[in-house]
């Protein structure tokens, strides 16, 4: 039995804990190393320290990854996006149900072809990839066949994701509509088929409360009561419209999120993506329950949905995540995430520092996604995915970080100026899985 082991050597940067909204780390929050090494044995951290300290260690001729000049940071973690969505960003002009029904349902009909589906599902992981994010939480589409090709595709790569089949028994096109116990049947026939299959889990993922019948949702609700180790994705109060078509179809809630919890589908494993129209009581209901609201900023933008309160999340001890929602999104990348998150936190008064920035593509969504026992740090014991940026990318980032005196500059720096160019290296793992030169 051969072992696959190596070194990666350079500056590092990984988060122990939340850093806090302040100029300042929190203290034992950030572990920074100017010359660090990751001892890679077999796809996870066999241990973690400064080079000159770990070198002694090492087995003799080990193969050394020289990344001096860069800085490898824990694998980005995007907690909500559509991998069928890819070929439909910057789609011109509409907010969330005209974009649904003119760009979104006609492009995920195209997934009842499973070779199409292949074919989106290795191009969507070769842009995640290229961007430093090595784990997500995935919308297929409401085709079986659609989960099995993500899947095939991420386990082949032995990547850790989490996906699931849309579920959606009302309100669309025909060609996308399941049956109501039939995509329950489906969900369940994909959890006994994938979910901890190498790096994978499943996440069951009702659309929206719009496109489920009562029955389906409450049938999905037993799915999840039954299954506490399964994940739950959906939608809530993203735009305005949404929000008054959900008072028409379920009268007898209290209000949109009442739909679900009606259900019984608000729980720690749970994320709504969007959340932005919420009043505090229903920001502490979700605290209360555990579950993560993702705020997706550029999608959030390019939607014309709404400016996300983070604070005012954060005051109820909410839980939130970061994610590009792609095709909503207009980004991949977690660096353009952050950026998007930094903009409209200045229109509410709620600047992102770096450190919280980089904390929450991480340990933050890590932890939020119950996913922090695998991944999120780069630590002893952790499994092996880092990414591996570089400060110097382009000729603009090498002049602007060349002025930078600390590392919170550096780090702001490149949330705000950068893009794939700044990924020089990701590694999933324990594999090298992107290289830009
Ligand atoms: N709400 C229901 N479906 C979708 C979707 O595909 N994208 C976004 N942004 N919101 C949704
Ligand atoms: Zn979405």
């Amino acid at each position: 039995l051969t072992t696959d082991t190596r070194v990666l050597r350079g500056p590092l940067l990984s988060f122990a804990d939340d850093p806090g909204d302040g100029d300042t780390p929190a203290p034992g929050s950030v572990r920074h190393l100017e010359d660090g090494a990751v001892w890679i044995v077999d796809g996870h951290i066999h241990a973690v320290g400064d080079y000159a300290e770990l070198a002694p260690h090492l087995p003799a001729g080990i193969e050394t990854v020289d990344y001096s000049g860069k800085l490898m940071m824990p694998g980005f973690i995007d907690s909500h996006v559509h991998y069928s969505q890819l070929d439909i960003m910057a789609s011109y002009g509409r907010q969330l149900l005209d974009w649904l029904n003119d760009y979104t349902f006609p492009e995920e009909c195209r997934f009842a072809d499973r070779a199409h589906a292949d074919a989106v599902a290795e191009a969507f992981l070769d842009e995640t990839l290229r961007v430093g994010t090595t784990t997500a939480q995935v919308f297929c589409t409401s085709h079986p066949g659609s989960v099995e090709a993500f899947f095939t595709a991420a386990n082949r790569r032995g990547l850790r994701m989490l996906a699931g089949k849309v579920l959606m028994d009302r309100n669309g096109p025909d060609d996308l509509i399941d049956d109501t116990r039939g995509g329950l049947a489906d969900s369940e026939r994909l959890i006994a088929d994938w979910h901890g299959k190498g790096r994978l889990g499943y996440s069951l993922t009702p659309r929206f409360a719009p496109t489920s019948t009562p029955e389906q949702l409450e049938a999905t609700g037993a799915v999840l009561r039954n299954a506490p180790d399964i994940h739950l994705q959906t939608h809530l109060s993203e735009n305005e419209g949404e929000i008054a078509w959900v008072s028409e179809l379920f009268p007898d809630n209290r209000d949109y999120l009442g739909v679900y919890e009606r259900y019984g589908l608000v729980g720690p494993r749970s994320t709504f993506a969007h959340g932005i129209h919420l009043d505090q009581g229903m920001r502490k209901r979700l605290a209360d329950a555990g579950a993560n609201i993702a705020f997706c900023p550029t999608s959030n933008l390019f939607l014309g949905s709404g400016l996300f309160d983070r604070q005012a999340c954060q005051e109820v001890g909410m839980a939130t995540s970061l994610a590009s929602d792609v095709g909503g999104g207009t980004d991949l990348s977690g660096l353009a995430t952050l950026k998007g998150a930094y903009q409209v936190g200045q229109l509410l008064g709620q600047p992102l520092t770096a450190w919280q920035g980089f904390y929450r593509l991480t340990l933050g969504n890590a932890r939020a996604l119950h996913l922090d026992s695998h991944i999120g740090q780069i630590r002893e014991g952790g499994e092996a995915d880092i990414v591996v940026l570089d400060p110097a990318a382009t000729p603009l980032l090498a002049r602007r970080t060349a002025r930078c005196n600390t590392l919170a500059e550096t780090l702001f720096a490149m949330m705000m100026l950068g893009d794939d160019r700044s990924v020089y290296a990701t590694w999933a793992g324990g594999k090298r899985v992107h290289a830009r030169d």
